[in-house]
């Protein structure tokens, strides 16, 4: 099978990388010319764990390579992946296709044989049907089916979401693209991964609906840490205990300072624009974008709470500023806000983050960044941690408490428990747990 997939931003070039290690030749395509350039001297240009490796050993065996020529990967090509990116359009948070619809523009005229064109970019409902329409407009001749794939990518976990999916959805009724594309993924029923055949405009719904439901998930147990810390409950627990209900299940209840990344808070905001575009309001989801916003900016204000209620003059140091783990990623980060509010009431700011610092230059330029945690705590009035790194998991409490000016700990991710930090003499507040005790 040759695939060619345009774009090499995250998605692209994690599904490049893994659809060429179940043995397909993948060819990713971008014009950026000097990305290229560096992928192919097996530079990463994104933080994923592994995704080095991954690239080199398959580049190496000559099943992925990299070129900025899209009619050639295309004419080769049995399958066209559209992997290009969707952005948040400025000023009215409609997903930014014009990407795409160049993509599609461009693959027209290299078509030869039969193709399946796939999207797997995040794209409104229709969007598939505007695709085909480019396509065919632009030759008349084109032998194809326009397909959706989307992708459910966590990142820095990508890799193995790609390669042990929970499903993979794809949306077309044409029985020569189901075969094709059942054809791609085939690999993936031996890790049982089910493929769910549907329409594509249900497929694209999927996407959609799926992330706005996680998003609200979260934003469920987030509310429910707020009352549980008025009323003298643990949020944790109630997590697990709801969680244990297999019609909730575990997943995406662990409270914190309220969903970044560049998925959740897009897609939310895209799926209201498509429901105003049809007259459906969607009010579930417009109340869990609203209180997320809310949250991230009331994370400066528990800090503040922490110091006594002033924070002009303190000291505030910030361990994590990613949106997550394990990525280099500052998208819609609830560091952002939390930064911004410290310093709007007169705390001064330092930092350090395992991966993030130069991304996080760009965007909050004004803080001081520090080498390591402890360095970074040193003199402070508090320590907040913002980010669950495994490396903030298990710090040495004694030097923390030692190197603080004062003993106090905001734990916005509950990666420590009361118990233990109070027996450290630590001043410990965190989300959702609350004091009271029966
Ligand atoms: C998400 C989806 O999980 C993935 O399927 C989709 O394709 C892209 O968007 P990602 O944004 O990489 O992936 O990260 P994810 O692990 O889902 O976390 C998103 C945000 O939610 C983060 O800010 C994270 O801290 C927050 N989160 C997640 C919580 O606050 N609590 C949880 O229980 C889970």
């Amino acid at each position: 099978m040759r695939i060619a997939m345009i774009g090499t931003g995250y998605v692209g070039l994690v599904s490049g990388a893994c659809l060429a290690d179940f043995g397909h030749h993948v060819t990713c395509v971008d014009n950026d010319a000097a990305k290229i350039e560096a992928l192919r001297g097996g530079a990463i240009p994104i933080f994923e764990p592994g995704l080095d490796v991954l690239v080199a050993s398959n580049a190496k065996a000559g099943r992925l390579s990299f070129t900025t020529d899209l009619p050639a990967a295309v004419g080769e090509a049995d399958a066209v992946f559209i992997a290009v990116g969707t952005p948040s359009r400025r000023g009215d948070g409609h997903a930014d296709l014009s990407y795409v619809y160049a993509a599609a523009r461009e693959i027209a005229g290299a078509l030869r044989d039969f193709t399946v064109v796939i999207t797997k970019s995040t794209v409104p409902v229709g969007t598939g049907d505007e695709v085909e329409r480019l396509i065919l407009e632009a030759n008349p001749a084109a032998d194809i089916v326009v397909a959706s794939n989307p992708e459910f990518l966590r990142e820095g976990a990508a890799i193995r979401d790609f390669k042990f999916p929970d499903r993979i959805v794809v949306g077309t009724d044409d029985e020569r693209a189901r075969k094709l594309i059942g054809e791609i993924y085939r690999p993936l029923s031996l890790n049982q991964g089910p493929l769910m055949f549907t329409g594509r405009r249900t497929a694209e719904l999927i996407k959609y609906a799926a992330n706005a439901f996680l998003a609200t998930k979260i934003t469920f147990i987030n509310e429910i840490a707020d009352l549980a810390e008025k009323v003298g409950a643990d949020v944790q627990e109630v997590a697990r205990g709801i969680g244990m209900d297999n019609r909730i299940g575990p997943k995406f209840l662990h409270a914190g300072p309220g969903f970044g990344g560049s998925c959740f808070p897009k897609d939310t905001r895209a799926i209201l624009k498509i429901a105003q575009d049809h007259d459906v309001p969607l009010r579930i989801i417009e109340a869990v974008l609203a209180v997320n916003d809310t949250r991230k900016r009331a994370m400066a204000r528990k800090v503040s709470n922490a110091l006594g209620g002033s924070l002009r003059g303190k000291t505030v140091a910030l361990l994590g500023l990613t949106f997550k783990p394990d990525t280099d990623d500052m998208r819609e980060a609830p560091s952002i806000p939390l930064v911004t509010g410290l310093k709007d009431m007169g705390a001064q700011v330092r930092a350090y983050d395992p991966a993030g610092m130069e991304q996080a230059r760009q965007e909050l330029p004004d803080i001081d960044y520090c080498d390591d945690p402890y360095s970074c705590a040193q003199d402070a009035d508090a320590l907040v941690i913002v980010t669950e790194w495994v490396q903030f998991r298990a710090l040495d409490l004694a030097k923390l408490k030692d190197v603080l000016r004062q003993p106090v700990v905001v734990d916005l991710r509950n990666i420590y428990r009361p118990e233990q930090m109070a027996a450290h003499g630590f001043i410990y507040e965190s989300i959702g747990r609350g004091t009271v005790h029966d």
